[in-house]
């Protein structure tokens, strides 16, 4: 199965893409967490990505998309996906509909997390993750069980994204609002799009993504 999680920066998307992953056995697929991880290993898509993810900007959309393309290749993701970020422009959408046309899949659903703008600020800075897992945290909503410890994997070492200040979320959700949006109607021609109200509790929240992937897989 494929699945796509769309919604602006601070939505949860990657908080939700983690849950399902446990859930449903498929593997979460961050084009912002591999895009990180080309700057942090110095590649060439990384040093072209680098000062453009930190002014809030869409990364191009070749760079992404051969990214993207790469990781899918791998054979974990046979099991079926959850695209996290990507895509973000009517270009990308066209592209992966090729990508998956070439190897014979669909996409199951096209999930739309609805929230507030203004909400999305409070979320992002207060946002931070465990550096040795990824288990996401945030300063009012969710912290560990234990203080200073991943309930996951025990890590006592957390870390903030560069782009997690109140400017460049400003850009990011412009950039959201001017470029990605517009796959909602993308999605919803295609009869793919599912809309999900994202304003309350996380679990809450899981408890209606599941239902939709339980229908769509
Ligand atoms: P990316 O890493 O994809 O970031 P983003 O879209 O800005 O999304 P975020 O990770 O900020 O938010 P999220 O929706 O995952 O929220 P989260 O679950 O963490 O992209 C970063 C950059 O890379 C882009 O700006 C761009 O430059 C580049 N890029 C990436 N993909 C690209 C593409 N396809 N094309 C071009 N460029 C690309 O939740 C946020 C916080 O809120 C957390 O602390 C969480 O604990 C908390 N939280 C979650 N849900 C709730 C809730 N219901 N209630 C209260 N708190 C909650
Ligand atoms: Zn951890």
């Amino acid at each position: 199965p494929v699945l796509i999680l769309l919604g602006p920066p601070g939505a949860g998307k990657g908080t939700q893409a983690r849950m399902l992953e446990e859930t449903f056995g498929l593997i979460q697929l961050s084009t912002g967490d591999l895009l990180r991880a080309a700057v942090a290993a110095g590649t060439d898509a990384g040093k072209r990505a680098k000062a453009v993810m930190e002014a809030g900007e869409l990364v191009s959309d070749d760079i992404v998309i051969a990214i993207l393309r790469d990781r899918l290749n791998d054979s974990d993701c046979a099991k079926g996906v959850i695209l996290d970020g990507f895509p973000r422009t009517t270009v990308q959408a066209e592209a992966l509909d090729r990508l998956l046309e070439d190897s014979g899949q669909r996409i199951n659903a096209a999930i739309s997390l609805e929230v507030d703008d203004a909400a999305m600020v409070t979320r992002i800075s207060g946002r931070y993750t465990c550096g040795a897992c990824g288990e996401g945290y945030h300063d009012s909503f969710k912290q560990p069980k234990t203080s200073g410890t991943c309930d996951n994997c025990g890590g006592t070492d957390f870390k903030r994204r560069a782009d997690d200040n109140a400017e460049t979320v400003a850009s990011r959700l412009e950039a959201y609002h001017a470029q990605t949006a517009p796959l909602i109607d993308y999605y919803q021609t295609q009869g793919a799009l599912k809309s999900v109200p994202a304003m309350g509790a996380i679990d809450d929240i899981a408890s209606a993504m599941s239902a939709i992937v339980k229908e769509a897989v």
